[in-house]
């Protein structure tokens, strides 16, 4: 490893103790200041607004290059929506957190810098650490967990992972946004304790562990106030209490008001060129609206921020030296099998690797795997494992087969497998003015990122076009998603052509995440390849602050009889050993931009499990899904895993852990509920604007204990394969020391988990709480003990009356546990 951080050599002068790393700072301030006092009002009001979709203009007389930022949190995309430019696809968030190991989520955010380094990138937008308060959130994926213990430490691992690589982390989407629906305008209201205790939690454990270099301001309001203008939860809380000195980026197109956003302390306004910053903010200076010491202090934050990741003359950066090397396809394979949950196992896996033995291996996603989440996670990698392909690599010859049984999606997507495509932009007359390649039919063009020669002030169309070589024969469907006026052509027939006008939906992004519409049908025969064209006229752009270009070509295979393709997995996996059955949700079911409606698999996916069951005592059904699903048929199988959305490697780690290879070491970052009604909260949709978080302090599990449910299966569950006895536990205010024993037969980690419950409770608080958690590794027959801090915050409760965090005193029950739902050993605790 090279140098990382910032060295700590200390030297004694005049009694004070002075770090590398302060002389830094020092040398940094003093360059910030002084560039600062080079510029004029107009230049720091323009260096505070994008000056495209992802980067802040180049100040050139004070040595400042543009600052460039990316998306996050599973890969950097970089500035294009395009496949030329590969990103490394790491599992979702979800599965990430599911390893509960900060120093993997460390070594993810290390990754994710060398991948921004690569691309030009100087500042990540991730992590985002709301919470998973209802099952139904869209972006629940894209977020780590119900706990914000756990979302606390997972994401100081990766802030710390990422700045240590030089690149800045955005901590999103500050605050309250932990849902999808209105989320530009909703009104998030969250009293005070839930607000404290819950929602900032993580942002402030990440802002006292990790020092992000930014945090992005969420499109939604919080208790009547937009986020960006929230002067109280950013200038008083985030910045005056807790210290954040880092720099304050809105939402995309969330900043809305000049005055209101400065002063409610947002520094930099995204995308331009044109935002509520640049010239608007100069004229309200002039105007005596705004004191040009608030614009002053947004413009030092940008200043040393760039001088943090190296972009401003004379300040040294940060890292100075990026650490090592690390391996994108080996760690994305790795962090996959530390995130799989194992959730249930009849002693079916691993997989017996006797010679002879067959697999079925059973769903439409074990081949064309579902890797990520939607949305503005989206990478596009270099290569995807699927399970198929990882199985069929992993296993002898002869001993794997594959039948779809049931494909969830039954709805048009983005033109995708068997197609290549590009697409060319022309002029009026018809002449070409640029083309470029595309890695699906989607086309999303935002600012400048056009093929190169294609300009919005020339183009009057785009033909997405290429081959489709069909992997099916019968009738295949064709559509359109997005607004304007299309032509579509498959093998030089012309199939249909009109407009799309606006819906109801007030989503800019509507084009983007929007319903898809078919437009034809035509059969084709698999094997032989057509040509395609979808001709798409640009419109007038000049008016819109954005310039952007987004519409795709959707297709769908065709679809086949239900029953026929049960009946099929069925003879399959009555013939082998054991069945896999690879289920998944959607892009239509889980992606930014959107709620979820239930929690059911799409499709006829639970008939397929219950029918294959029926036949093949040894199924193993593998979720392929970033968040929870209902499993109405898990008493039934064999076996349960949990692989979330498992980035670009996933197939590859099935192998492993499905063969034995690797353990599936993840544990539940959030309670998967037998079925939605059971989760406690189920309303996502604001009523007249407002969503009124009226559960308090009780969501996931703190809410099912509360009540007394019991979820399908419990927050903190996993199964690895091998089993460990908890054989002492000692508790102080400060620490508990567990000792455990790995009683099985393979070498394994186990998370030790702690929770406090407080007997006999003088205030109303959740029965139980994650205070700390440890993992721990051992071979068979292997003891360790280890000593997990356990924080003083876990121990308070925020009381807005007595003016802020107060230790509660008394006697607690402090637990050592394998899950929520399984305590092994207890102590009790009296504290002051
Ligand atoms: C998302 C952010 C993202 C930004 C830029 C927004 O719509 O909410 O998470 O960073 O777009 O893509």
């Amino acid at each position: 490893m090279g140098a990382t951080a910032p060295r700590t050599h200390r030297t004694q002068r005049g009694g004070t103790a002075v770090t590398d790393a302060d002389q830094a700072d020092q040398v940094r301030s003093d360059a910030v200041e002084a560039a600062l006092g080079k510029l004029d009002l107009d230049t720091k009001a323009r260096l505070l607004a994008g000056q495209d979709m992802w980067s802040l203009p180049a100040v050139p007389g004070i040595g400042l290059k543009s600052l460039v930022m990316s998306d996050g949190p599973i890969g950097v995309r970089g500035v294009r929506w395009t496949a030329d430019d590969p990103s490394i696809a790491l599992p979702s968030p979800t599965a990430l957190a599911a390893a509960w190991d900060p120093a993997l989520a460390r070594r993810a955010g290390r990754l994710l810098a060398q991948e921004a380094r690569r691309k030009g990138v100087h500042v990540l937008l991730a992590p985002t650490v709301n919470l998973h308060r209802s099952p139904l959130g869209g972006r629940h994926f894209e977020c780590y967990s119900e706990d914000p213990y756990l979302t606390g430490a997972i994401g100081s691992g990766y802030v710390n992972g990422v700045q240590e690589g030089g690149v800045a982390t955005t901590v999103k989407h500050f605050v309250g946004n932990d849902a999808e629906t209105e989320r530009f305008t909703v009104d998030s209201v969250i009293a005070p304790r839930p607000l404290r205790e819950l929602y900032l939690a993580p942002f402030e454990a990440i802002v006292a562990n990790a020092h992000p270099w930014g945090i992005m301001t969420a499109y939604n309001q919080v208790n009547g106030t937009t986020m960006t203008e929230h002067t109280h939860l950013v200038n008083e809380v985030l910045r005056a209490e807790w210290g954040f000195e880092g720099y304050n980026v809105s939402d995309w197109m969330a900043a809305r008001s000049t005055t209101g956003d400065i002063l409610g302390g947002l520094d930099v306004a995204m995308p331009g060129p044109t935002t509520v910053y640049g010239a608007p903010l100069a004229e309200a200076v002039r105007a005596g609206e705004v004191p040009e010491s608030a614009v002053d202090d947004a413009v030092r934050n940008v200043l040393r921020l760039a001088a943090r990741v190296g972009i401003l003359e004379g300040a040294p950066a940060a890292v100075a030296e990026p650490p090592a090397p690390i391996d994108g396809q080996a760690l994305a394979r790795e962090i996959a099998a530390r995130g799989f949950v194992l959730v249930r196992n009849e002693g079916a896996l691993p997989l017996d690797p006797g010679a002879g033995r067959t697999v079925a291996l059973i769903g439409a996603a074990a081949r064309d795997a579902r890797v990520l989440g939607g949305g503005s996670a989206t990478v596009f990698p270099e290569r995807v494992v699927s399970p198929l392909d990882g199985l069929t690599g992993a296993l002898p010859d002869g001993a794997l087969t594959f039948a779809v049984g049931a494909d969830p999606s039954g709805e048009l997507s983005p033109a995708d497998k068997g197609f290549q495509l590009r697409a060319i932009c022309r002029d009026a007359s018809g002449a070409v003015l640029g083309e470029g390649s595309l890695p699906t039919g989607q086309v999303q063009w935002i600012g400048d990122d056009l093929p190169e020669g294609a300009a919005y002030e020339t183009m009057a169309s785009i033909e997405v076009t290429g081959t489709f070589l069909p992997r099916e024969s019968g009738e295949h469907a064709f559509g359109t998603r997005g607004l304007g006026a299309f032509a579509l052509a498959v093998g030089g027939r012309p199939l249909w052509e009109g407009v799309q006008q606006m819906g109801d939906e007030a989503d800019p992004f509507e084009a983007f995440f929007g319903a898809p519409s078919e437009r034809a049908r035509i059969a084709l025969t698999a094997g032989e390849p057509v040509e395609v064209s979808l001709t798409f006229q640009v419109p007038d752009t000049s008016a819109l602050p954005l310039k952007a270009i987004m519409f795709s070509l959707l297709h769908l295979g065709p679809q086949r009889d239900a029953d026929e393709l049960i009946a099929e997995a069925v003879e399959a996996a009555r013939a082998a050993d054991t069945a896999v059955v690879v289920v998944a949700t959607t892009e239509r079911v889980e992606s930014e931009g959107f709620d979820r409606k239930d929690l059911a698999l799409p499709g006829r996916q639970d008939d397929l499990v219950r029918a294959v069951a029926a036949v093949n005592p040894n199924t193993v059904v593998v979720v392929n899904a970033g968040s929870p699903v209902e499993l109405p048929w898990r008493e039934d199988v064999a076996a349960v895993l949990l692989t979330w959305f498992p980035g670009q490697e996933g197939g590859a780690a099935l192998a492993d852990v499905l063969l034995g290879d690797a353990e599936p070491g993840g544990r539940l970052p959030t309670t998967w509920p037998a079925e939605l009604a059971d989760a406690p909260v189920t309303e996502v949709t604001p009523a007249e604007g407002r969503l009124e978080y009226r559960e308090g302090l009780f969501i996931g599990y703190r809410a099912y204990e509360a009540r007394g449910a019991v979820p399908a299966f419990p927050f903190g569950h996993g199964l690895g394969y091998t089993d460990w006895a908890y054989e002492s536990l000692e508790a102080t205010a400060t620490t508990a020391r567990v000792r455990v024993t790995n009683t099985g037969t393979r070498p394994g980690r186990e998370v030790v988990q702690v929770y406090l419950a407080p007997v006999a409770d003088a205030v109303e608080r959740p029965a139980s709480w994650l205070a700390a958690f440890a993992g721990v590794e051992a071979g068979p027959g292997e003891s360790v003990e280890v000593e997990i801090a356990l924080p003083a915050r876990a121990f308070e409760i925020w009381d807005e009356a007595a003016g802020g965090w107060q230790r509660v005193g008394g006697t607690y029950e402090v637990r050592a546990a394998h899950s929520h739902g399984d305590t092994r050993l207890t102590a009790t605790l009296d504290v002051a």
